[in-house]
């Protein structure tokens, strides 16, 4: 086996791939997300069940006739899954200075602390909204501030930087030392075929990367270390169990994996609200939302792709992160998926990092993004909204936020003249 992988491996590190890989299908009907394989009678029934609690309303503990839906909040920030990730895209940003749009949550975290410390008495994450009764604990707004520059070729450009304004908080000030974390909710397509990733395929890119430092996001569960591989900084190791956390932080429903809701000990009346049964979300609704999520399929990449878009983005050192093959197991009909990401961690520099409330950016890593599925976006219409906090407008900005372990191929995309950057830009919008 390790040898197999390593051969496979050295394949991928050579060849841009054809971006419609294993995984991909068209979503003709936006609303009605296609699985990427054939699923049998009982897989359909799990996978129609699950996309169905996906967009379910959850409502207030003891609603008459809430058919085991019941158990919302006190706090939480959306009802339905889908309100965040609608029909498995990512969520819409910020287009200007205005409140927080619902799927850019703000998570909170210790300065020093690894990952997974909250805040000592507002919890992970700061649940703007609550059921009758209960202050939501905060409100939170966006404001950008603009910075103009320009290309070698003297083309200018133009970014935001995002600056967060919390007031209204429900039980006095944070803690200053609290790490204010905007996490824009990403897409779920492919979500299955990225936890068949095996640790070891993790291990061994990082292990032969060169000239940059990209770390496997090594978190302990139940004793055994695992390669993290969901969220922005791949907290957590499994769709199950980021499903939970969502349940749990976002959406005040406890699951068997995490029985209860983002309540501190500083939030006493939260703590004391009444549950919709035990666990509020039943271990067949979380089996049935992990199916819909494990089997979702990536939207197919444009078929008109400018030719040497793939080439392009070799030469400017994008692949060396944003890997265009990673082998999978236990996956029919597959050995390799394109998701364009190595599943690691890389610090990207100070403009990316998150910052205390007080200001200060401290020193984080970020999952390489997987790029697959962009085209979903384009093809939506929508604004961009790129990396972790959606402040990026366009993929070209995305890449001048670039900095730290990208910083070479940063540069190297600004001395690219206007049509190689545009044609560069466009391939990678069209994924
Ligand atoms: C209030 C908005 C919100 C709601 C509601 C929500 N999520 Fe998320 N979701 C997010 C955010 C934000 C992230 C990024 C988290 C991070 O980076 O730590 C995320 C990330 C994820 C990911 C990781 C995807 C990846 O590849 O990194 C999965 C899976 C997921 N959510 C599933 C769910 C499910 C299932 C539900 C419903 C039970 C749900 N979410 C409800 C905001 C939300
Ligand atoms: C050193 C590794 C590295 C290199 C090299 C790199 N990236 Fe990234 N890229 C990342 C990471 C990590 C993120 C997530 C950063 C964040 O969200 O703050 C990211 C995010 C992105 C995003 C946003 C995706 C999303 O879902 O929001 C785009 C687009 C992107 N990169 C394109 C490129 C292109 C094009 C290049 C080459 C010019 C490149 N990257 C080079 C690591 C890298």
């Amino acid at each position: 086996m390790k040898w197999r992988l390593a051969a496979l491996l050295w394949a991928g590190a050579s060849v841009a791939t054809a971006a419609n890989g294993f995984g991909r299908a068209e979503f003709a009907d936006r609303r009605d997300p296609p699985p990427y394989t054939a699923l049998n009678a009982a897989q359909r029934e799990a996978y129609e069940l699950g996309h169905a609690i996906f967009n379910t309303q959850w409502v207030i503990a003891g609603t008459p006739r809430a058919g085991r839906r019941d158990g919302l909040g006190p706090l939480f920030n959306a009802a339905t899954c889908d309100g965040c990730h609608n029909e498995g895209a990512r969520a819409q940003g910020a287009s200007g200075d205005e409140p927080a749009p619902i799927g850019l949550v703000v998570q909170l975290g210790s300065p020093t602390a690894q990952f997974d410390v909250g805040d000592p008495v507002y919890g992970h994450v700061l649940n703007t909204s609550a059921i009758e009764g209960y202050a939501p604990e905060a409100r939170v707004r966006m404001r950008y501030i603009e910075r103009a520059g320009r290309y070698a070729d003297g083309a200018a450009w133009t970014l935001r930087a995002p600056r967060i304004e919390i007031d209204a908080l429900a039980h006095g000030a944070l803690a200053r030392d609290t790490l204010i974390k905007p996490r824009l909710a990403s897409a779920l397509f492919g979500a299955g075929l990225l936890q068949a990733v095996p640790d070891a395929a993790i291990v061994e890119i990082a292990r032969r990367q060169a000239g940059i430092d990209g770390q496997v996001a090594w978190r302990e569960v139940n004793g055994l270390q695992r390669a993290g591989r969901f969220g922005w900084q791949a907290d957590a190791v499994s769709i199950e169990a980021q499903t939970a956390r969502a349940f749990s932080r976002e959406m005040g429903l406890g699951s068997t994996p995490i029985p209860h809701d983002d309540c501190t000990a500083a939030q006493g009346e939260c703590r004391k609200a009444a549950d919709g049964g035990k666990p509020e979300a039943t271990d067949e609704f979380l089996a049935a939302l992990v199916s819909f999520q494990q089997w979702l399929a990536v939207p197919a990449a444009s078929a008109s792709q400018p030719q040497d878009g793939a080439a392009l983005f070799v030469a400017t050192g994008c692949a060396a992160c944003h890997r265009p093959q990673l082998p999978v197991e236990n996956i029919v009909g597959a050995e390799m998926i394109a998701p364009y990401t190595d599943l690691l961690l890389h610090d990207l520099g100070a403009g990316l990092a998150d910052r205390t409330l007080s200001g200060k950016p401290v020193t984080s890593r970020w999952r390489t993004a997987p790029l697959w599925g962009l085209n979903h976006v384009r093809r939506s219409g929508r604004a961009w909204a790129l990396l972790h906090d959606g402040r990026a407008r366009s993929v070209e900005e995305a890449v001048l936020w670039h900095d730290g372990e990208a910083a070479a191929a940063r540069r190297r995309f600004e001395k690219l003249d206007a049509s190689r950057r545009q044609r560069l830009s466009s391939w990678v919008e069209g994924l």
